[in-house]
This record gives C-alpha cells, structure tokens and sequence, in this order.
C-alpha cells in the first residue's frame, strides 16, 4: 500500500510533484511530457506521471480532457506526438502494441469490444493467450482454441468476476454489465503486472460496482499497478490510492483521492459543484 501525498502538492503538473513513495520505490510505468495531438487538437499535452507497484491509481477529470487518449498512448495503441514512456525504467514509446502487452500491460477499454462469435470463455482465453486486440482474430489461434483445455488463470478469472455459469453464452446474451465484466476477466486471465481501467463500471449498477471495486482492491494486494478511469467519484475515493486529475490534456493536480476531488482546481474548474456534494 503506498503513502498517498498530502493536498499540499496540489497543484502539481509533473514529477515535480511526484507519484506517491512504495516500499520498493520504483515505478512500474513512467510517462514523461507525454503528447498525443490530434491536427490542432491537444488530447494530451504534457503528461509526466509515474504507476507504482501495490498500487491503484486513478484518473479523474470530465469528458474530452484526455483519459482514454492517454491509456492509448500508454498502450502504444495511439501515437505518441512527443514525449517518453518508460516500463521498468526502460523506454519503450518506439516499440509495437503487441511489445506493450508482452511487457504484461493488460487493459479494458471504454467501449465493449468483445469478440461476438466467440463465446465468454473463448474471449478470456483470448487474452490468457497474450492476444492483443489490434491484431485482429487469428484464425490459427482461433482453430487452437477450439478444444483446449481451460487454464488456471482462465478458471480464476472467472472466478474472480463472478462469471460462473456464464461460460458458454455469447457477448449478445449478456447485460452490458456483464460483458464489462468479460473484459476484466480477460484482461486479468493475462496476469497483468499494469491493469488499466476505462471507465470499467460505466453501465453497472451500485451492486455491481461495488464488487468491481474490491475485485481491484483484491488484485492490489497481489502486487499489481493498476490506472483506473471512472466518473463515480465515491467509487474512486474508496478503490484509489493516489488520483491524477486531468483537464485539457494536463495533469491540473494528484494527490489522495478526496484531496484531489475537494481541490478547489479540480471543483471549480472543471468538476462542477455536485461533485463536492458526493465527496
Ligand atoms: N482519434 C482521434 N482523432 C481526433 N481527435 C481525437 C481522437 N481521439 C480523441 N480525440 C479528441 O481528443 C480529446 C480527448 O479525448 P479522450 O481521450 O477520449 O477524452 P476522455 O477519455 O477524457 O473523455 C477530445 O477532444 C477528443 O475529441
Ligand atoms: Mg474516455
């Protein structure tokens, strides 16, 4: 569990301010003045953050600010305008998606994308598998998976995302908060040492949100880095340990969640007054 910084760093634009200390001290995933620009459109402009082991960080901040850009540049899904990613200390902004995911860097993305005429196993077993989703089914890998034997790390993620007994139905015959769901088993079944979350819960009920988040508590204590996107800001008070608040494609402030949401930067210029009302 890392020790979050106290409000005082707010506001902080960069490692200046730095990412919370952990008991091995070294960062999992370092993004140093990140941009990602779209022609005259600043997605991310300037983001320098660190992802420590033990730990789950998140990201708040309103729609267009730069979440789901950033996550795609971590994943080298996006490509990066300028700036340096580093994984273990080692860069790696040149290198392919597939490179990333090898690197165990799972995540789920802000829109379903599972694969339709696969069934809620064959897609976990996909991402046990190390498929990554910008290669496209494989249909030599698809032929394999026919037959093959269900792998711990398949069985435990169903386990752990509560899918049991939803193994043979197809991503059509489930509740949007379930094929959600399907997403995170698949990305866990990889054994990700970086988990990034966007907006996993969008679609959930309280309930189900609730177990999302002690399922990502429960993977902390195994060691994982995680970067979670969400609106709901109680269910990032309670699941975070170090928030980064983004606006504009900036990094406006970081620091403990209910710091961070409280922050006069982050109520008054962005957030809106009904978030102070939840915090
Ligand atoms: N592929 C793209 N091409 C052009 N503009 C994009 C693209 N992806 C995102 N943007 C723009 O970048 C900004 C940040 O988007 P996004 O990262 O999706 O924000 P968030 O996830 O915080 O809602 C928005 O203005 C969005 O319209
Ligand atoms: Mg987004």
């Amino acid at each position: 569990m890392s020790t979050p910084n106290t409000a005082e760093t707010l506001p902080t634009t960069g490692p200046a301010g730095g990412a919370p200390a952990s008991p091995g001290g070294v960062a999992v995933l370092e993004c140093d003045d990140v941009c990602v620009h779209f022609g005259g459109v600043k997605a991310v402009d300037g983001i320098s953050l660190q992802l420590l082991p033990d730990t789950i960080h998140g990201i708040i901040g309103p729609n267009g600010s730069g979440k789901s850009t950033l996550i795609g540049a971590i994943t080298r899904l996006t490509k990066l305008t300028s700036g340096r990613l580093l994984f273990d200390g080692e860069e790696y902004q040149s290198s392919p998606a597939s490179v990333v995911a090898r690197k165990r860097v799972a995540r789920t993305f802000q829109t379903v994308r599972l694969l339709p005429d696969l069934t809620v196993l064959e897609n976990i077993q996909l991402g046990a598998d190390g498929r990554t989703h910008d290669e496209g089914p494989r249909p030599n890998l698809l032929k394999r998976l026919l037959g093959k034997q269900i792998s711990p790390a398949v069985g435990e993620a169903i386990e752990r995302t509560n899918l049991q007994g939803f193994e043979s139905f197809y991503p059509s015959e489930l509740s949007y908060g379930t094929q959600r769901r399907v997403e995170i088993a698949r990305a866990i079944s990889t054994g990700p040492r970086l988990l990034l979350l966007d907006e996993p819960t969008a679609g959930m009920n309280q309930t189900e949100r609730a177990e999302i988040s002690a399922l990502l508590q429960s993977l902390r204590t195994g060691g994982l880095s995680q970067l979670l996107v969400e609106h709901d800001v109680q269910m990032m008070i309670d699941t975070c340990d170090h928030v980064f608040a983004m606006n504009f494609g900036k990094l406006i402030a970081e620091g403990r969640p209910k710091d961070v949401v409280q922050s006069p930067q982050v109520q008054e210029a962005y957030l809106g007054r009904k978030w102070r009302d939840h915090a």
